[in-house]
Protein backbone atom coordinates (compact mmCIF):
# COMPACT_ATOMS: atom_id res chain seq x y z
CA UNK A 1 0.00 0.00 0.00
CA UNK A 2 2.83 2.24 0.99
CA UNK A 3 4.73 1.76 -1.98
CA UNK A 4 1.48 2.60 -4.32
CA UNK A 5 0.81 5.69 -2.20
CA UNK A 6 4.66 6.40 -2.58
CA UNK A 7 4.44 6.20 -6.31
CA UNK A 8 1.18 8.25 -6.30
CA UNK A 9 3.03 11.16 -4.41
CA UNK A 10 6.12 11.05 -6.20
CA UNK A 11 5.67 10.56 -9.76
CA UNK A 12 1.28 10.72 -10.42
CA UNK A 13 0.53 13.59 -7.98
CA UNK A 14 2.98 16.56 -9.42
CA UNK A 15 2.33 15.16 -12.97
CA UNK A 16 -1.18 16.36 -12.30
CA UNK A 17 -0.45 19.14 -10.34
CA UNK A 18 2.14 20.69 -13.33
CA UNK A 19 2.29 18.40 -16.10
CA UNK A 20 4.47 15.99 -17.45
CA UNK A 21 6.45 18.75 -19.00
CA UNK A 22 7.55 20.53 -15.96
CA UNK A 23 7.79 17.76 -13.45
CA UNK A 24 10.79 16.34 -16.41
CA UNK A 25 12.62 19.93 -16.40
CA UNK A 26 13.43 19.86 -12.61
CA UNK A 27 16.48 18.29 -13.25
CA UNK A 28 19.18 18.51 -11.12
CA UNK A 29 22.91 16.95 -10.67
CA UNK A 30 24.18 15.66 -7.39
CA UNK A 31 28.38 14.99 -7.02
CA UNK A 32 30.42 14.89 -4.17
CA UNK A 33 33.27 16.82 -3.91
CA UNK A 34 35.93 15.32 -0.89
CA UNK A 35 38.99 17.47 -0.60
CA UNK A 36 41.90 15.42 0.66
CA UNK A 37 45.70 15.00 0.28
CA UNK A 38 46.92 12.43 -1.92
CA UNK A 39 50.43 11.21 -2.70
CA UNK A 40 51.55 11.75 -6.25
CA UNK A 41 55.20 11.29 -7.93
CA UNK A 42 55.83 13.48 -11.18
CA UNK A 43 59.66 14.12 -11.99
CA UNK A 44 60.93 11.72 -10.13
CA UNK A 45 59.73 12.99 -6.50
CA UNK A 46 57.08 12.19 -4.38
CA UNK A 47 54.80 14.81 -2.32
CA UNK A 48 51.58 15.30 -1.08
CA UNK A 49 49.26 17.64 -2.63
CA UNK A 50 45.38 18.43 -2.14
CA UNK A 51 43.10 16.86 -4.56
CA UNK A 52 39.13 16.51 -5.06
CA UNK A 53 38.50 12.64 -4.18
CA UNK A 54 41.99 11.97 -4.51
CA UNK A 55 42.33 13.03 -8.28
CA UNK A 56 44.36 15.43 -9.92
CA UNK A 57 42.95 17.13 -12.31
CA UNK A 58 39.29 16.34 -12.51
CA UNK A 59 36.79 15.25 -11.22
CA UNK A 60 34.78 16.00 -14.63
CA UNK A 61 31.28 17.51 -13.75
CA UNK A 62 28.81 16.86 -17.06
CA UNK A 63 25.77 18.57 -17.22
CA UNK A 64 23.10 19.93 -19.90
CA UNK A 65 22.38 23.62 -20.50
CA UNK A 66 19.45 24.46 -17.84
CA UNK A 67 20.25 22.04 -15.28
CA UNK A 68 21.32 23.04 -11.97
CA UNK A 69 24.22 21.08 -10.08
CA UNK A 70 24.26 20.50 -6.44
CA UNK A 71 28.13 19.86 -5.32
CA UNK A 72 28.94 18.62 -1.79
CA UNK A 73 32.09 19.89 -0.70
CA UNK A 74 33.41 18.12 2.35
CA UNK A 75 36.96 19.54 3.55
CA UNK A 76 38.81 16.93 5.13
CA UNK A 77 41.59 18.60 4.11
CA UNK A 78 44.27 21.06 6.43
CA UNK A 79 43.73 23.93 4.81
CA UNK A 80 40.64 26.78 4.23
CA UNK A 81 39.06 26.12 1.09
CA UNK A 82 36.10 27.44 -1.53
CA UNK A 83 35.37 26.46 -5.02
CA UNK A 84 35.45 28.40 -7.51
CA UNK A 85 32.73 27.92 -10.70
CA UNK A 86 34.78 29.50 -12.97
CA UNK A 87 32.69 31.57 -16.34
CA UNK A 88 29.16 30.73 -14.60
CA UNK A 89 27.27 33.57 -14.80
CA UNK A 90 24.50 33.36 -11.46
CA UNK A 91 24.17 36.95 -10.10
CA UNK A 92 21.13 36.54 -8.48
CA UNK A 93 22.59 33.64 -6.73
CA UNK A 94 24.92 35.31 -3.98
CA UNK A 95 26.57 31.38 -2.39
CA UNK A 96 27.65 30.27 -5.70
CA UNK A 97 31.61 30.20 -4.32
CA UNK A 98 31.37 28.78 -0.99
CA UNK A 99 29.28 30.17 2.65
CA UNK A 100 29.92 33.15 2.02
CA UNK A 101 30.89 34.91 -1.14
CA UNK A 102 34.62 33.97 -2.26
CA UNK A 103 37.05 34.40 0.29
CA UNK A 104 35.21 36.04 3.00
CA UNK A 105 34.18 32.91 4.47
CA UNK A 106 35.76 29.23 3.39
CA UNK A 107 34.59 26.22 3.86
CA UNK A 108 37.11 25.02 7.03
CA UNK A 109 38.70 22.20 7.63
CA UNK A 110 36.15 19.44 8.81
CA UNK A 111 33.37 20.94 7.81
CA UNK A 112 30.98 20.43 4.69
CA UNK A 113 28.63 22.84 2.19
CA UNK A 114 26.41 22.42 -0.47
CA UNK A 115 27.23 24.51 -3.55
CA UNK A 116 24.25 25.25 -6.08
CA UNK A 117 25.39 26.02 -9.70
CA UNK A 118 22.52 27.15 -12.21
CA UNK A 119 23.85 26.89 -15.49
CA UNK A 120 21.31 29.32 -17.16
CA UNK A 121 23.23 30.74 -20.91
CA UNK A 122 26.32 28.55 -20.09
CA UNK A 123 27.20 25.94 -23.27
CA UNK A 124 30.42 24.33 -23.86
CA UNK A 125 33.10 24.07 -21.59
CA UNK A 126 33.54 26.06 -18.29
CA UNK A 127 36.22 24.98 -15.15
CA UNK A 128 35.91 24.66 -11.68
CA UNK A 129 39.20 25.30 -8.91
CA UNK A 130 40.17 25.96 -5.78
CA UNK A 131 40.44 29.27 -3.92
CA UNK A 132 42.46 30.53 -1.39
CA UNK A 133 46.32 30.61 -1.13
CA UNK A 134 47.69 28.65 -4.14
CA UNK A 135 45.08 25.28 -3.46
CA UNK A 136 44.64 26.24 -7.10
CA UNK A 137 47.35 24.49 -8.34
CA UNK A 138 45.91 20.94 -7.66
CA UNK A 139 42.26 21.67 -7.30
CA UNK A 140 40.47 21.82 -10.20
CA UNK A 141 38.53 20.00 -13.10
CA UNK A 142 36.12 20.33 -16.32
CA UNK A 143 32.80 21.53 -16.35
CA UNK A 144 31.21 20.34 -20.11
CA UNK A 145 27.37 21.88 -20.40
CA UNK A 146 25.98 19.60 -23.18
CA UNK A 147 23.37 20.85 -25.29
CA UNK A 148 19.38 20.97 -24.15
CA UNK A 149 17.43 17.98 -24.89
CA UNK A 150 16.50 18.23 -28.28
CA UNK A 151 18.92 20.83 -29.19
CA UNK A 152 22.48 20.55 -31.26
CA UNK A 153 25.50 21.72 -31.23
CA UNK A 154 25.78 24.07 -34.39
CA UNK A 155 28.72 21.95 -35.99
CA UNK A 156 28.55 18.54 -36.84
CA UNK A 157 28.63 15.95 -33.44
CA UNK A 158 32.11 14.55 -32.36
CA UNK A 159 32.38 11.23 -32.44
CA UNK A 160 34.46 11.67 -28.94
CA UNK A 161 34.71 14.89 -26.39
CA UNK A 162 37.73 15.01 -24.45
CA UNK A 163 38.63 17.29 -21.40
CA UNK A 164 42.48 18.49 -21.63
CA UNK A 165 43.83 20.55 -18.86
CA UNK A 166 46.60 22.58 -18.68
CA UNK A 167 48.65 23.15 -15.68
CA UNK A 168 51.52 23.27 -13.73
CA UNK A 169 53.44 21.15 -11.23
CA UNK A 170 56.30 22.06 -8.66
CA UNK A 171 58.65 19.50 -7.33
CA UNK A 172 58.12 21.63 -3.72
CA UNK A 173 55.49 21.98 -1.82
CA UNK A 174 53.36 24.63 -3.51
CA UNK A 175 52.38 26.46 -0.35
CA UNK A 176 56.37 26.64 0.15
CA UNK A 177 57.04 28.54 -2.60
CA UNK A 178 54.45 30.76 -2.04
CA UNK A 179 55.50 31.09 1.53
CA UNK A 180 59.00 31.71 -0.11
CA UNK A 181 57.99 34.40 -2.53
CA UNK A 182 55.90 36.29 0.04
CA UNK A 183 58.75 36.25 2.86
CA UNK A 184 61.70 37.27 0.08
CA UNK A 185 59.23 39.85 -1.78
CA UNK A 186 60.80 37.88 -5.44
CA UNK A 187 58.55 36.63 -7.58
CA UNK A 188 58.02 32.89 -6.50
CA UNK A 189 59.82 30.42 -8.35
CA UNK A 190 58.68 28.82 -11.81
CA UNK A 191 57.23 25.84 -12.10
CA UNK A 192 59.28 22.33 -12.74
CA UNK A 193 56.95 21.91 -15.37
CA UNK A 194 53.73 22.06 -17.45
CA UNK A 195 51.17 19.39 -17.33
CA UNK A 196 48.66 17.90 -19.84
CA UNK A 197 46.17 16.61 -17.97
CA UNK A 198 48.13 16.10 -15.33
CA UNK A 199 51.34 14.52 -17.00
CA UNK A 200 54.43 16.39 -18.02
CA UNK A 201 55.15 14.34 -20.94
CA UNK A 202 58.05 12.51 -22.05
CA UNK A 203 60.29 15.08 -22.64
CA UNK A 204 60.57 14.83 -18.90
CA UNK A 205 62.48 12.42 -16.59
CA UNK A 206 60.01 9.69 -15.12
CA UNK A 207 57.33 10.80 -17.29
CA UNK A 208 57.63 8.76 -20.19
CA UNK A 209 54.79 6.15 -18.89
CA UNK A 210 52.48 8.25 -17.61
CA UNK A 211 52.19 10.34 -20.87
CA UNK A 212 48.88 10.81 -21.57
CA UNK A 213 47.64 9.16 -24.90
CA UNK A 214 44.79 10.01 -26.80
CA UNK A 215 44.07 7.25 -29.20
CA UNK A 216 42.20 8.21 -31.93
CA UNK A 217 39.88 6.44 -34.87
CA UNK A 218 40.80 7.76 -38.48
CA UNK A 219 38.76 9.52 -39.79
CA UNK A 220 36.40 10.75 -36.54
CA UNK A 221 35.85 13.92 -35.17
CA UNK A 222 36.97 14.55 -31.36
CA UNK A 223 35.95 17.81 -29.19
CA UNK A 224 38.62 18.62 -27.18
CA UNK A 225 37.17 20.91 -24.38
CA UNK A 226 40.75 22.58 -23.59
CA UNK A 227 41.47 24.45 -20.33
CA UNK A 228 44.21 26.54 -19.15
CA UNK A 229 44.52 26.03 -15.60
CA UNK A 230 48.47 27.37 -14.83
CA UNK A 231 48.45 30.45 -12.50
CA UNK A 232 49.87 33.01 -15.11
CA UNK A 233 51.13 31.49 -18.01
CA UNK A 234 49.72 32.07 -21.51
CA UNK A 235 50.02 29.42 -23.32
CA UNK A 236 50.73 28.10 -26.68
CA UNK A 237 49.08 24.92 -27.82
CA UNK A 238 49.13 22.59 -30.72
CA UNK A 239 48.92 19.34 -32.48
CA UNK A 240 51.68 18.20 -35.01
CA UNK A 241 50.22 17.59 -38.62
CA UNK A 242 46.86 18.43 -37.50
CA UNK A 243 44.48 21.88 -37.70
CA UNK A 244 42.43 23.03 -35.00
CA UNK A 245 38.95 24.07 -35.48
CA UNK A 246 37.94 26.59 -32.59
CA UNK A 247 34.02 26.22 -32.36
CA UNK A 248 33.83 27.69 -28.66
CA UNK A 249 35.10 29.76 -25.78
CA UNK A 250 34.55 30.55 -22.02
CA UNK A 251 31.10 28.65 -22.36
CA UNK A 252 30.02 29.60 -25.31
CA UNK A 253 29.82 28.49 -29.03
CA UNK A 254 31.99 30.84 -32.08
CA UNK A 255 31.81 30.70 -35.82
CA UNK A 256 34.15 28.16 -36.20
CA UNK A 257 37.82 29.50 -37.04
CA UNK A 258 40.90 27.13 -38.28
CA UNK A 259 44.50 27.49 -37.03
CA UNK A 260 47.35 25.92 -36.86
CA UNK A 261 48.10 26.32 -32.74
CA UNK A 262 45.75 28.90 -30.34
CA UNK A 263 47.27 30.92 -27.56
CA UNK A 264 45.36 30.14 -24.34
CA UNK A 265 45.29 32.47 -21.48
CA UNK A 266 45.15 31.59 -17.90
CA UNK A 267 40.95 30.83 -16.79
CA UNK A 268 40.45 30.83 -20.78
CA UNK A 269 38.66 27.69 -21.93
CA UNK A 270 38.36 26.51 -26.02
CA UNK A 271 36.54 24.19 -27.64
CA UNK A 272 38.19 22.59 -30.75
CA UNK A 273 38.12 20.10 -33.28
CA UNK A 274 40.29 17.53 -34.32
CA UNK A 275 39.75 15.48 -37.27
CA UNK A 276 41.84 12.25 -37.33
CA UNK A 277 42.52 12.67 -40.75
CA UNK A 278 46.36 12.24 -40.77
CA UNK A 279 48.04 8.82 -42.03
CA UNK A 280 48.31 6.67 -38.53
CA UNK A 281 50.90 7.45 -36.41
CA UNK A 282 51.71 9.11 -32.86
CA UNK A 283 51.70 12.39 -32.80
CA UNK A 284 52.56 15.25 -30.41
CA UNK A 285 50.29 17.71 -28.75
CA UNK A 286 52.54 20.51 -27.10
CA UNK A 287 51.96 23.14 -24.76
CA UNK A 288 54.54 25.97 -24.33
CA UNK A 289 54.31 29.27 -22.46
CA UNK A 290 53.95 32.48 -24.50
CA UNK A 291 56.27 34.78 -22.75
CA UNK A 292 59.05 37.23 -22.93
CA UNK A 293 61.78 35.57 -21.08
CA UNK A 294 63.92 38.14 -19.25
CA UNK A 295 65.00 39.13 -15.77
CA UNK A 296 61.70 40.09 -14.64
CA UNK A 297 59.89 37.58 -16.43
CA UNK A 298 61.55 34.67 -14.37
CA UNK A 299 58.89 33.13 -12.99
CA UNK A 300 57.93 31.76 -16.11
CA UNK A 301 58.23 27.83 -16.81
CA UNK A 302 59.56 27.89 -20.41
CA UNK A 303 59.53 24.36 -20.65
CA UNK A 304 57.29 22.00 -22.81
CA UNK A 305 54.32 19.83 -22.29
CA UNK A 306 53.42 17.28 -24.48
CA UNK A 307 51.31 14.21 -24.94
CA UNK A 308 50.39 12.19 -27.79
CA UNK A 309 47.84 11.57 -30.25
C1 LIG B 1 16.68 14.78 -20.99
O1 LIG B 1 16.51 13.46 -21.45
C2 LIG B 1 16.96 12.45 -20.57
C3 LIG B 1 16.74 11.09 -21.21
O2 LIG B 1 17.12 11.12 -22.54
C4 LIG B 1 16.20 12.56 -19.24
O3 LIG B 1 16.71 11.61 -18.34
C5 LIG B 1 16.36 13.96 -18.67
O4 LIG B 1 15.59 14.10 -17.49
C6 LIG B 1 15.94 15.01 -19.68
N1 LIG B 1 16.23 16.33 -19.14
C7 LIG B 1 15.40 17.37 -19.23
C8 LIG B 1 15.90 18.66 -18.66
O5 LIG B 1 14.31 17.28 -19.75
C1 LIG C 1 40.21 29.76 8.00
O1 LIG C 1 39.06 30.55 7.95
C2 LIG C 1 38.62 31.02 9.23
C3 LIG C 1 37.29 31.73 9.01
O2 LIG C 1 37.34 32.70 7.99
C4 LIG C 1 39.70 31.93 9.81
O3 LIG C 1 39.30 32.35 11.09
C5 LIG C 1 41.02 31.15 9.89
O4 LIG C 1 42.04 32.00 10.33
C6 LIG C 1 41.38 30.57 8.56
N1 LIG C 1 42.54 29.70 8.70
C7 LIG C 1 43.63 29.81 7.93
C8 LIG C 1 44.71 28.82 8.19
O5 LIG C 1 43.73 30.65 7.05
C1 LIG D 1 63.35 28.29 -5.39
O1 LIG D 1 64.45 28.39 -6.26
C2 LIG D 1 65.69 28.62 -5.58
C3 LIG D 1 66.76 28.84 -6.64
O2 LIG D 1 66.76 27.78 -7.55
C4 LIG D 1 66.00 27.44 -4.65
O3 LIG D 1 67.19 27.68 -3.94
C5 LIG D 1 64.84 27.27 -3.67
O4 LIG D 1 65.05 26.12 -2.87
C6 LIG D 1 63.54 27.13 -4.43
N1 LIG D 1 62.42 27.08 -3.48
C7 LIG D 1 61.53 26.09 -3.43
C8 LIG D 1 60.46 26.21 -2.40
O5 LIG D 1 61.56 25.15 -4.19
C1 LIG E 1 64.48 28.75 -19.38
O1 LIG E 1 64.71 29.77 -18.43
C2 LIG E 1 65.93 29.64 -17.74
C3 LIG E 1 65.97 30.70 -16.64
O2 LIG E 1 65.45 31.92 -17.08
C4 LIG E 1 67.08 29.78 -18.75
O3 LIG E 1 68.31 29.62 -18.09
C5 LIG E 1 66.94 28.70 -19.81
O4 LIG E 1 67.89 28.85 -20.79
C6 LIG E 1 65.56 28.76 -20.44
N1 LIG E 1 65.38 27.60 -21.30
C7 LIG E 1 64.84 27.69 -22.50
C8 LIG E 1 64.68 26.39 -23.22
O5 LIG E 1 64.48 28.74 -22.99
Amino acid sequence: MWQIMKVFLLQILPFLLFGGGIYCQASTRRFTFVVKEASYTRLCSTKNIITVNGQFPRPTIYAKKGETIIVDVYNKGKENITIHWHGVSMPIYPWIDGPKYITQCPIQPRSKFSQKIILSFEEGTLWWHAHGDWTQATIHGAIIVYPKNGTKYPFPKPNVEVPIILGQWWKSDVNVVRDEALATGANPNASDSLLINGQPGDLFPCSKLGTFKLTVDHGKTYLLRIINAAFHEALFFSITKHKMIVVGTDGSYTKPLTRDYITIYPGQTYDVLLEANQHPNHYYMAAKTYSIISEACNFYDNTTTTAIV
